[in-house]
């Protein structure tokens, strides 16, 4: 286990790498940290949504006397009385965050419902509990129309989805049906995984506050610029005098990365009744307005040689999108990368159904994807008689297999190889139901999990003041995973000063723009700012120095000094920035970094072309089956992972098992249960939808086997989200063992076993 109990004293550089405890853990800790729902206004009023029951109709009438007639109802916003909001239109990263959401209905303008659950109303009253009181007095009559909601249903009317820019669905090296044919040993499975939702703790919340035509919204998110550009085109008002608010979120795993309607319908309650308002979503509210995952089916097939070289891969995929929208998963992402096959073929396709569009959730595509490659690759060892682990390691490529690019780095082979002398893999006895403890079965099982490196561009504003404290500034967002605090440690080293002296400002849309925190994207992206900002801080340190007379920094080049102890210095002397800057009669030096879109679509497409980078880990699982109810229990857990440099091993450790945890929810026990006759989620509870809990989760290991990433700012690569790919699998292959039976239907739950 890495070891981390506390951080070690912060008295030394470098910080990068060292497991340091978070900057805002104190204020979290001791409930001084304010999130989006807890910001007062004066007047402040409260909102709810009113929900169709109809999966798609129009609404033929509205009854809402009742609800208007309760004591502290403010107003009821309908299609009948709602002020229009402005369509969002289409260009740019807008394309990009609405793709996932589906906001471009016209809520509240229209009688349309294209959803069951869409808001068709929103009550404004003085308290929370009388708005949603008076909500549940709302009736809505609807005219319905016939609508498309069942998935199984529609399989056969999956299309193809094409290539894009953004995303691969589609690749084909070789003949590989005809591969397939010809090998002499081969597996050909399908597998499914059920539609999930999520649940962050802190659900999704909005304060709105409009001050004339200038507004401010609290809200936890994931990406502030995108929301921000939201609110200015759907409230037509310029960006500048819109202001975000999101400091501390509770959670996001991609669910708080688009806008969904209560946001849009929190700032149009403000702006109807004057009045600063507040919606808070309860649980239900968030499974029947915001987005979770798609649910899929999948084939893997693999042909192999005797000796288990992969001679065949083939991975294909039906996900849904929705009428309104929708982001398709990129299912088949791992199976381009992870294995030596001469023949591949991958193919993605997509069913549109009328519910609402499905978003980005907890590595969208690879989480599910990895499922069904790695429990496919298990099941051919078994075939061959061979064990899992060497069979993974005859085929791992030295180039990537379908593009032929070059890998940064790959270390999969001391993932698997130090990570089974660790978890005691030689323990394991090869055949299946062999090992017992006691009277109940045990299985181990192991995976393969990949995730894509990849950044985004950040703007970052970096100032040193004269008593030697530093700011670091960027829009970027901070969900608990420890943005902030791995982006102190970096810039405490680029300038030498004690992490201490460092505060980072983030969470706020009038800082410089940060990038989605999504995509595993956001350390590393906004790392690259801080550098730059830091390096030109610098120069312009050196610069000041050069022309106080005396200077013993006179003469010399930055690559010459190093940055420590609160100053530059080389072998023969330095000095501190107080003293320079206090001699050039300057409080502060400051540095802003900004990076443009165009310049960085150019760059990551050439980056494309030459590299493939990722994320990569190798899950080791132990099992205990009960004989009589089939009951599965994780017991023992142990993640070797190659994320880059490390920034923080401390939270680095914390992301990769909040991912197995996740992972484990979708193995075991996660799924959203939808009614195929009218589309409505029906267990829309933590309470029917089942998430682990501390007693569900054995202590889980984790060892970073990584190395620096030569082309990713600091070698570093995203880990928020590697840590979920590949658990589902890894307990699919134990349960195989323990029990000889292969589930390929998540979750994996007691009835499929007996
Ligand atoms: Mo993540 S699913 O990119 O927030």
């Amino acid at each position: 286990m890495t070891t981390i109990t506390r951080a070690e004293p912060v008295t030394r550089t470098p910080y990068v790498g060292r497991a340091v405890d978070r900057i805002d853990g104190t204020a979290k800790a001791t409930g001084q940290a304010r999130f989006a729902a807890e910001h007062h206004y004066p007047g402040l009023a409260h909102a709810a949504l009113v929900h169709s029951t109809v999966a798609r109709g129009r609404i033929t009438a509205i009854d809402a006397s009742a609800a208007r007639a309760v004591p502290g109802v403010i107003e009821v916003l309908t299609h009948e009385n709602a002020p229009a909001m402005k369509p969002l239109g289409k260009g740019g990263p807008i394309d990009l965050s609405a793709m996932a959401s589906g906001t471009n209905v016209d809520y509240l303008a229209t009688d349309e419902v294209h959803w069951n659950g869409q808001p068709v109303a929103v009550v404004v009253a003085e308290t929370p509990e009388t708005a949603r009181y008076a909500a549940g007095l709302v009736k809505v009559t609807y005219q319905e129309l016939p609508s498309v909601v069942d998935f199984a249903a529609e399989l056969p009317n999956a299309v193809p989805l094409k290539n894009s820019m953004i995303m691969e669905h589609n690749a084909e090296k070789g003949d590989a049906e005809s591969a397939l044919a010809a090998a002499p040993v081969s597996v050909d499975l399908t597998f499914t995984t059920p539609p999930l939702n999520h649940n962050a703790i802190e659900p999704h919340t909005t304060t709105a506050v409009w001050d004339g035509d200038k507004l401010t919204v609290h809200e936890p998110s994931q990406c502030i610029a995108f929301l921000r550009k939201h609110l200015a085109k759907r409230f037509g008002v310029p960006e500048p005098d819109i202001r975000v608010l999101s400091p501390y979120v509770g959670g996001g795993f991609g669910g708080k990365g688009s806008v969904w309607p209560g946001t849009l319908l929190a700032v149009l309650a403000a702006r109807a009744t004057g009045r600063p308002v507040r919606l808070v979503l309860t649980r239900e509210g968030v499974y029947r307005t915001v987005g979770g995952r798609t649910p899929s089916t999948q084939r893997v097939a693999l042909g192999a040689d005797e000796q288990g070289r992969l001679t065949a891969l083939i991975h294909t995929s039906v996900a849904r999108t929705s009428r309104i929208g929708g982001a398709p998963e990129p299912i088949t992402s791992a199976s381009r990368h992870l294995y030596a096959a001469p023949n591949i073929l991958l193919r993605e396709s997509g069913i549109t159904l009328d519910l609402l569009s499905p978003t980005f959730m907890r590595a969208p595509g690879e989480a599910i994807g990895t499922f069904a490659l790695e429990s496919a690759v298990d099941e051919l060892a078994w075939k061959l008689g061979m064990d899992p682990i060497e069979l993974r390691l005859a085929n791992l490529p030295e180039r990537d297999p379908v593009g032929g690019q070059q890998l940064t780095r790959r270390t999969l082979r001391q993932a698997y190889t130090k990570g089974a002398e660790l978890f005691g893999w030689r323990r394991r006895d090869p055949r299946a139901g062999a090992m017992r403890d006691g009277r109940l079965l045990v299985g181990m099982g192991v995976a393969t999990a990949y995730h894509p490196a990849m950044i985004l561009p950040a703007s970052v504003t970096v100032r040193l003041h004269a008593d030697g404290t530093v700011v670091v500034r960027c829009g970027m967002q901070e969900m608990g995973m420890g943005a902030a605090t791995a982006q102190a440690q970096i810039a405490a080293d680029e300038l030498g000063v004690p992490l201490e002296s460092v505060r980072v400002e983030y969470g706020d849309s009038d800082l410089p723009d940060g990038p989605m925190a999504g995509g595993s994207v956001q350390t590393a992206s906004v790392a690259a700012g801080v550098i730059a900002a830091c390096a030109k801080v610098k120069k312009e340190v050196l610069a000041l120095a050069r022309r106080v007379p005396g200077s013993p920094l006179r003469g010399h080049r930055l690559d010459d000094l190093h940055a420590r102890d609160s100053g530059l210095h080389h072998a023969g002397g330095g000095q501190t920035y107080a003293d320079i800057l206090t001699a050039a009669g300057r409080d502060h030096v400051e540095a802003a970094i900004k990076s443009g879109m165009l310049g960085f679509v150019l760059r990551t497409l050439r980056d494309r072309r030459r590299y493939v980078k990722a994320a990569t880990a190798v899950h080791f699982c132990e099992v205990r089956v009960d004989p009589d109810t089939m009951e599965v229990r994780v017991a023992r857990w142990l993640s070797a992972f190659d994320a880059g440099r490390i920034v923080n091993a401390k939270t680095a450790a914390s992301q990769m098992r909040g991912g197995v945890v996740m992972g484990i929810g979708l193995a075991l026990s996660e799924q959203t249960l939808v009614d195929p006759r009218n589309g409505r989620i029906v267990n829309p509870s933590l309470s029917e939808y089942h998430v682990p809990v501390h007693a569900d989760i054995p202590r889980i290991e984790v060892h970073d086997v990584g190395v620096p990433d030569p082309t990713m700012p600091l070698g570093v690569v995203g880990i928020g989200e590697v840590g979920i790919t590949g658990v589902a699998a890894a307990v699919a292959n134990a349960v195989r063992h323990a029990t000889g039976k292969r589930v390929g239907d998540l979750p994996i739950t007691l009835d499929k076993l007996l």
